[in-house]
């Protein structure tokens, strides 16, 4: 395949042209921030925290393929405010307490407050009135933490890939539910699959939440990107 060259952050790399931003720039030690994104599972470009500046537009570069002569920034001052305010407006919009969280130092809205240095948002809580959902027998659902990402439901709808969620409802009602068919037989496997497919604590494996201690989890040890930006 022939190659292009794509500049980040004022550097020339050269790539190949079926590559999304995010993917190129991950390769290349620079971090983007995502969210609805999820490594194996198709983009939908939903959240909007991977912003980045690409020919003068903003652009999210979990869904937009390279092409020769492309002109990306990821990291100016407007970007990261843009950032930051978007994890701010989620932890506003939903019931988010850490400190009780069985995801807590796992959590990657979590980790990118700590990145963006929250400690209170902007905007006023909303409190929504949400349930917990603990009726499966390996599961819990809870909706306070949902930030309908879709990654539970984007899942390939393959035997060995199967999309274990579905949506309910519409407009500001709407909210995942199990699909009843193919999480009736779940085992453990799938159901710390189905935690892990989460980037908050909304899924939450039953008997396996604080199996690894709060303080020695993922983000507790090194701030969210310190893996792609080599600063472990
Ligand atoms: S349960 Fe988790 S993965 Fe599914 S939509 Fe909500 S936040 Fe996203
Ligand atoms: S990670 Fe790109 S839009 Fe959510």
């Amino acid at each position: 395949m022939s190659k292009i060259t794509v500049t980040i952050n004022g550097k020339a790399y050269l790539t190949e042209p079926d590559k999304t931003i995010l993917q190129v720039a991950t390769e290349n030690k620079i971090y983007i921030p995502t969210l609805c994104f999820l490594e194996g599972i198709k983009a939908q470009g939903s959240c909007r925290i991977c912003t980045c500046m690409v020919n003068g537009k903003m652009m999210t570069a979990c869904t937009t393929p390279v092409n020769d002569g492309m002109e990306v920034v990821t990291n100016t001052e407007e970007l990261e405010k843009l950032r930051s305010k978007i994890v701010e407006l989620l932890f506003a919009e939903g019931n988010h307490f850490c400190p009780s969280c069985e995801r807590s130092g796992n959590c990657e809205l979590q980790a990118l407050a700590y990145r963006y240095k929250i400690m209170v948002p902007e905007f006023d809580y909303i409190y929504p009135a949400r349930d917990v959902d603990a009726i499966h027998p390996k599961l819990i659902i809870d909706h306070n933490r949902c930030i309908l990402c879709k990654r539970c439901i984007r899942r390939k709808k393959e035997p060995e890939n199967p999309t274990w969620f579905v949506f309910e409802n519409r407009g500001n009602k709407v909210k995942i539910n199990f699909d009843k068919e193919h999480t009736a037989d779940m085992d453990d496997e799938m159901a710390q699959k189905a935690m892990d497919t989460c980037p908050v604590g909304a899924i939450i494996h039953k008997e396996k939440g604080y199996d690894v201690p709060i303080g020695r989890r993922k983000y507790d040890k090194n701030p969210i990107g310190s893996d792609i930006e080599g600063k472990e």
